[in-house]
């Protein structure tokens, strides 16, 4: 998406972390930006630490309620008129073997990562669709959404169909201007490690409340993780070059071919039945896919 200045961009989960960053982004650009948070104390934070009242509102949201994200989307159209970038970025995880997982671990998870992610397109969607000046959708994922690995079950699902999510959407809304991108940063400062301090009292029974203390006690390894300001400057640049995946870090690229090879050896060995294939072409290939491959060869300036 381009000419971003005097529009409007709505983020969730905007007051820390990977959303603030993406927040400060979108404002250095020139746009409004509405910042939605669950949590006052980062609501509070990051009014400071944004400034410019004027281009800026802080809203309270639980994006997992659903008449509180409509009451958010009117609240921001007052202010600003139409919203063109939707940023679903809030997120929580719970980190540890399948085994000790709760249906309440996964509700929680679930019911944030990705149900707040459907909340922010049967919501934000159709306002953007109505203005008809385009617009973005950005999914957070995460590098563990395409590579997915052990001890992380229920966040690699819900970032599995973040990043899934995403693209099935591309094809379908880019003949009306709306871009759809998926954000798999990998390891990023922020405070994703307190995110249990907003899990509501009805999901409160945990299996990885040990396992959460360990890994608390476990070390700081913030000198390995890009910064929140890093990252927002990346997303930017991806809604400006209308990217597929917004990625972060080389240091999965070798994780990354490994899947899609095996993905590609397991494909059988048979004849292909024509009329299947002719029947349901759309089915067999994304296009998004090849004109992606098109578009991050021309941005490193190499031959297509
Ligand atoms: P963070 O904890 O610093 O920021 C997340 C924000 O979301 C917090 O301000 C929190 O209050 C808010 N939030 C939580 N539940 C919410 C709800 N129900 N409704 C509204 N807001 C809610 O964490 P971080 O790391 O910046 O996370 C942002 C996104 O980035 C998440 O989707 C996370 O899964 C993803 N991510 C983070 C990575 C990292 O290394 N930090 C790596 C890859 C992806």
């Amino acid at each position: 998406m381009q000419n971003l200045p005097g529009k409007t961009a709505f983020v969730t989960g905007g007051a820390s972390g990977i959303g603030l960053g993406i927040a400060k982004a979108l404002l250095g650009a020139g746009m409004n930006v509405v910042v939605a948070d669950i949590r006052d104390d980062h609501l509070e934070a990051a009014r400071g630490e944004l400034g410019s009242p004027e281009r800026v509102l802080a809203l309270k949201l639980d994006v997992t309620d659903r008449a509180d994200y409509a009451r958010a989307a009117d609240a921001a159209e007052a202010r600003f008129g139409k919203l063109h970038i939707l940023c679903n970025n809030a997120g929580v995880a719970v980190v540890g073997p399948t085994d000790l997982a709760t249906f309440a671990d996964w509700d929680w998870v679930l019911g944030v990562n990705l149900g707040g992610t459907i909340n922010g397109i049967v919501t934000i969607l159709p306002r953007i669709q109505r203005h008809r000046e385009g617009g973005h959708i950005v999914n957070t994922a995460s590098m563990s959404g395409l590579l997915p690995h052990p001890g992380a079950t229920i966040y690699g699902t819900s970032k599995g169909a973040a990043v899934s999510m995403i693209e099935c959407m591309r094809a379908e809304l880019e003949p009306q201007g709306i871009i759809c991108s998926a954000f798999c940063p990998g390891a990023v400062q922020s405070n994703i490690s307190e995110a249990a301090k907003t899990r509501p009292a009805k999901l409160a029974e945990s299996g990885y409340a040990e396992a959460d203390k360990r890994r608390q006690q476990g070390g700081n390894f913030f000198h390995l993780y890009q910064t929140k300001e890093q990252v927002g400057e990346r997303v930017l640049k991806g809604i400006l070059n209308d990217e597929l995946y917004i990625m972060t870090h080389s240091e999965f690229r070798q994780g990354l071919e490994e899947r899609t090879e095996a993905i590609r050896a397991a494909v059988p060995d048979l004849p292909e039945n024509a009329e299947y294939k002719a029947t349901f072409s759309m089915l067999f290939r994304n296009p998004i896919h090849a004109a992606e491959i098109v578009r991050q060869k021309k941005l490193r300036g190499s031959p297509s």
